[in-house]
């Protein structure tokens, strides 16, 4: 899995005994700047644009075939063993209300790279179906974090932040809620040349700026009712940027977006998840101290934890869904995001690259 963060390559070695699941590995690779920058100048139309493409793909697939062979050696298992590589690719383009979405890394150069099958294009499908292609990963928050009796809501706070709503009488929904980490990224990256705020130590040490996050909170996006997704298409250092006045302390901007990513977090959940009680925290921004404590402040009526105590480690959950829905794949199951992404029908998701 590599998300909208643009931070590296989080690459799990998962095994399904009796549909089960089991993580047997876990290895990350940071993306580093050079290749981070590239990824980041491809979310912009550019010159020469289509030959880039191709040519950050097959970076993007070398990459994610040493992190194959990295895992594989911690292991100690061979591709042999190996079933299949679940490969998201880096998207690079979301826009499903246009019909399509654009995740990079050459699936078949990682197919003959590692010498193991590789399903990806997981969200080309259900946007072809008229759904949003996003997020996925609440089928499988569905399948492992479901309680019978206890309304459950799992967040998981990547670049953008995503929720998935388990209520024990209800399908599954789920949607995106908005900037999760990644607009406090960029903006610590262009002021302290940071490429994230620690425990959000930078953002606690500033005020909101009530205006500001008056002005943040006006976006549509974070109005508009499910189903809904997004990307760095909307939330852009540019979004950002076009909200400023340009007199604010740098300090003081980084704490108004935390207040941005932690409302559009809690008012998502107050308005779309009713009565839940329990929240399970996920992804890059679990770790955020200060975005977590604030979190709690905003929902005083639900418990917040994270994935970690119900066994499932934070950095690792989103790998893993994308493990399972590789396995999907191939028992040729349909998915039904109807409730999700609405997609007019299950799908079975993802394109197979035979070893
Ligand atoms: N200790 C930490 N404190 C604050 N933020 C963190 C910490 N560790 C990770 N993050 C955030 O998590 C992000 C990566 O999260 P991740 O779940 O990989 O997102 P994505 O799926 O979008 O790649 C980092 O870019 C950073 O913003
Ligand atoms: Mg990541």
């Amino acid at each position: 899995m590599s998300g909208t963060s643009l931070d590296g390559i989080d690459a799990v070695l998962v095994g399904f005994p009796d549909d089960q699941t089991r993580l047997l590995a876990t290895c990350y690779q940071a993306y580093g700047k050079d290749l981070r920058e590239a990824l980041l100048a491809l979310h912009q139309p550019a010159y020469d644009e289509l030959r880039q493409t191709q040519f950050i793909g097959n970076e993007l697939a070398k990459r994610y075939s040493q992190a194959t062979v990295s895992l594989l050696q911690k292991a100690g298992v061979v591709p042999g063993q190996v079933c299949a590589i679940g490969c998201h690719g880096q998207t690079i383009r979301h826009c499903p209300d246009q019909g399509y979405t654009l995740q990079l890394g050459n699936a078949a150069l990682l197919a003959e790279l590692s010498g193991i099958a590789v399903v990806s294009d997981f969200r080309s499908r259900d946007i072809a179906a008229g759904g949003q292609g996003a997020p996925l990963v609440p089928a499988f928050h569905d399948k492992v974090l479901r309680h019978p009796a206890i309304h459950r809501v799992a967040v998981n706070i990547g670049g953008i932040s995503n929720l998935t709503n388990l209520s024990p009488e209800c399908p599954v929904s789920g949607f995106d809620c908005g900037p999760g980490n990644m607009l406090m990224d960029a903006w610590i990256s262009m002021h302290c040349g940071e490429p994230y705020d620690r425990d959000g130590a930078w953002a606690a040490s500033g005020k909101v700026i009530p205006a500001l996050l008056q002005r943040f909170l006006e976006e549509p996006f974070l109005h508009a009712p499910p189903p809904k997704s997004s990307g760095r298409d909307l939330f852009s250092l540019a979004w950002l940027k076009g909200r400023l006045r340009g007199d604010e302390a740098p300090v003081d901007v980084q704490a108004t977006l935390l207040e941005l990513s932690c409302r559009a977090i809690s008012d998502a959940i107050q308005c779309f998840c009713k009565g839940a009680t329990e929240i399970y925290l996920c992804g890059g921004g679990a770790h955020n101290q200060a975005l977590v404590q604030k979190l709690g402040a905003f929902l005083p009526e639900c418990n917040i934890q994270t994935t970690e105590v119900l066994g499932m480690g934070v950095d690792w959950l989103e790998a893993i869904a994308f493990a399972w829905l590789a396995q999907q794949r191939l028992y040729n199951r349909e998915l039904n995001l109807v409730t999700v992404t609405g997609a007019r029908h299950s799908c079975i998701l993802g394109a197979i690259y035979p070893a």
